[in-house]
C-alpha cells in the first residue's frame, strides 16, 4: 500500500515537471529610467537587486530550485502577481501622480515589513534593519525629489 502511494506521488511529481511556467527575463537593463530618476546609491541598488527586483521587475534571477515543479509554479504566480502591482521596469509608462504613490507604498510596505515577502525571505534571508533604513530613506528622497 505505501509502496503504491510512494509510486503514485513519484509519478504526479515527474508529470509536474513537464509543465514549465514562463520565466520573467528580459535583455537590457530593465531598471535604467526607475534608476535614472530615483537615483539609488550603489549600496542601495544592491537592496533592490537582491531584495525587489526578482518580483517587480521584467527580469528575475532565478535560483536553481525555480526549476523545479511545484516551486516554479509558486514563484511564477508570486513574480505575475507583484509585477502586477508594481513593476519599476513601466516607470517611464507612469505620471507623477502614480510614481508619488507607488513610492509612498513601496515606504509604507517596507516601514511595516510587509516586503520582501516571506516566502522570498526564508530562502533569501531578511534585509538588515540598516538595509531597512537606508532603503526607506531613500524612497524618501526620491519623492522628494520627484516635486
Ligand atoms: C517574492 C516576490 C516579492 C518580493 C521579493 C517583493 N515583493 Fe513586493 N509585492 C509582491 C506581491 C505578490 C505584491 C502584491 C500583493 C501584496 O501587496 O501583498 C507586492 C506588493 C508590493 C507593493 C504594493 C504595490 C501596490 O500597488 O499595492 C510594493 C510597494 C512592493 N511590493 C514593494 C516591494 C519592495 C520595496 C520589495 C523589496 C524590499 C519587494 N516588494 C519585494 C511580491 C514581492
Amino acid at each position: 500500500m505505501f509502496k503504491k502511494i510512494a509510486l503514485a506521488l513519484l509519478v504526479v511529481f515527474i508529470a509536474m515537471q513537464l509543465y514549465r511556467p514562463d520565466k520573467n527575463t528580459a535583455e537590457g537593463d530593465v531598471v535604467a529610467a526607475f534608476e535614472a530618476e530615483t537615483m539609488p546609491s550603489a549600496a542601495v541598488k544592491t537592496i533592490l537587486e537582491q531584495n525587489c527586483y526578482d518580483c517587480h521587475s521584467n527580469n528575475t534571477v532565478y535560483p536553481w530550485y525555480a526549476e523545479v515543479a511545484p516551486i516554479s509554479y509558486m514563484i511564477a504566480n508570486h513574480v505575475d502577481e507583484g509585477k502586477e502591482h508594481f513593476n519599476v521596469s513601466d516607470w517611464s509608462k507612469w505620471d507623477f501622480k502614480k510614481k508619488d504613490h507607488k513610492l509612498d507604498e513601496l515606504i509604507e510596505e517596507v516601514e511595516e515589513g510587509h516586503m520582501p515577502e516571506s516566502s522570498y525571505t526564508w530562502l533569501h534571508g531578511n534585509m538588515s534593519e540598516a538595509e531597512v533604513e537606508s532603503l526607506i530613506s531613500w524612497a524618501k528622497e526620491a519623492r522628494a525629489k520627484l516635486k
